[in-house]
């Protein structure tokens, strides 16, 4: 069994960690934090977890005591995990959801997250956990920087087409989240009478998953589609779900079939990711670690369609993807749960 700790247990994404570790077979939640709701039973936090688990949150415990857990997810707001992970003790494993360690550039790190890096030494041995690309370093890792859910998507639909060399000139990457991709503390731009029936974009040149999508694509390619890429957000009224469509000129003119050819080549053995007939729909990913592409070509324009729910593939559960290939777990396991229909 993997002795787990969770720190930043009452946000969404500890909430969806801790809905998948409580019935993974391989792993026993031993311990899980919270700041303001420290003290409070889990359930009383997370009411859908009633009769599920007797656990309660506890404070932000001292460094050293970590000792005793084989892995330490990190749910927590940016900047907390790199002023945690620094002082951990050697040999526990570690899985950031956030976007402290994703970045091995300070200046670019400065620019999107509007802080100085003070880790960056640690930052080097953060393997980046876009599971179905970097699989077999991920195998070998003992920190994970989990990657943002924005980016998951955006890279997932754009690997192939980066990686064969078919991507030329500018990427146009349309994408649109849930309110739940801001957390569980209410705000001003983000509370119910806000989100509710709008629909408007956000952060223009300046979302903070953009440079990392830029450096995932450039690890895999020598192409400088990578720095064409326009990214842009949207606000939805919906609650959880990624969507993208994403623009991409190709070096040839490619048919809807040469697409479908060239997806099955880089994902026909990939459980989590689920071809689409046409458009994706987020009500199918909903609640699940599954990824549905689609796609549609004319000339040399595809356009590649994604959805994801961002608080599963899109955090927690790739988290839990990634704790498996760590652990030489079988790397479905605890995360084979259907969606729902409707
Ligand atoms: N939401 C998403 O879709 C998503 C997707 C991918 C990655 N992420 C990343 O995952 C991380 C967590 O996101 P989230 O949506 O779960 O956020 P969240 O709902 O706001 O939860 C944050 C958690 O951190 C705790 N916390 C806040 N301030 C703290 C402090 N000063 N010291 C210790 N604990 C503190 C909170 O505890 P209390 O509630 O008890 O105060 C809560 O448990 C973020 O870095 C986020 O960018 C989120």
């Amino acid at each position: 069994m993997v002795k787990v700790a969770i720190l930043g247990g009452s946000g969404y994404g500890g909430s969806e960690l801790l809905r998948l570790l409580l019935f993974h077979p391989q792993t026993e939640i031993k311990f899980v934090s919270a700041n303001e709701h420290a003290g409070k039973r889990v359930d009383a936090v997370h009411p859908n977890l009633a009769h599920l688990s007797d656990l309660k949150f506890e404070a932000m415990p001292d460094t050293s005591s970590l000792a005793a857990f084989d892995c330490v997810f990190l749910a927590l707001p940016h900047g907390q995990a790199m002023e945690i992970v620094p002082r951990l003790p050697a040999g526990v494993r570690v899985i950031d959801l956030s976007g402290d360690f994703r970045l091995n550039d300070p200046d670019i790190f400065k620019e999107f997250y509007g802080r100085e890096h003070n880790a960056m030494e640690a930052q080097r041995r953060f393997v980046y956990g876009l599971t179905e690309v970097n699989r077999s370093q991920i195998k070998e890792a003992t920190h994970i920087a989990n990657p943002g859910c924005f980016a998951t998507a955006l890279e997932l639909a754009l690997y192939p087409f980066v990686a064969s060399g078919m991507a030329e000139g500018k990427i146009i990457a349309d994408m649109k989240t849930g309110s739940s991709g801001s957390g569980a503390k209410a705000a001003a731009n983000t509370h119910h009478p806000k989100r509710a029936n709008s629909f408007y974009a956000y952060k223009t040149f300046a979302h903070q998953h953009q440079p990392e999508v830029e450096q995932l694509l450039a690890s895999v390619s020598k192409l400088t589609a990578a720095h064409s890429l326009v990214f842009q957000v949207h606000s939805i009224p919906v609650v959880r779900g990624i969507f993208g469509s994403i623009y991409i000129t190709t070096r040839e003119a490619m048919t809807t079939q040469q697409v479908g050819a060239l997806m099955r080549e880089f994902y026909g053995n990939e459980f989590f990711i689920r071809f689409a007939h046409g458009s994706p729909d987020i009500n199918w990913v909903k609640n699940t670690n599954f990824v549905d592409l689609g796609w549609a070509a004319q000339g040399d324009t595809v356009i590649v369609f994604v959805a994801l729910d961002n608080l599963v593939k899109g955090a927690a559960g790739q988290a839990v993807q990634n704790m498996n290939l760590m652990f030489g777990i079988e790397e479905k396991t605890g995360l084979v749960i259907p969606g729902t229909n409707p």
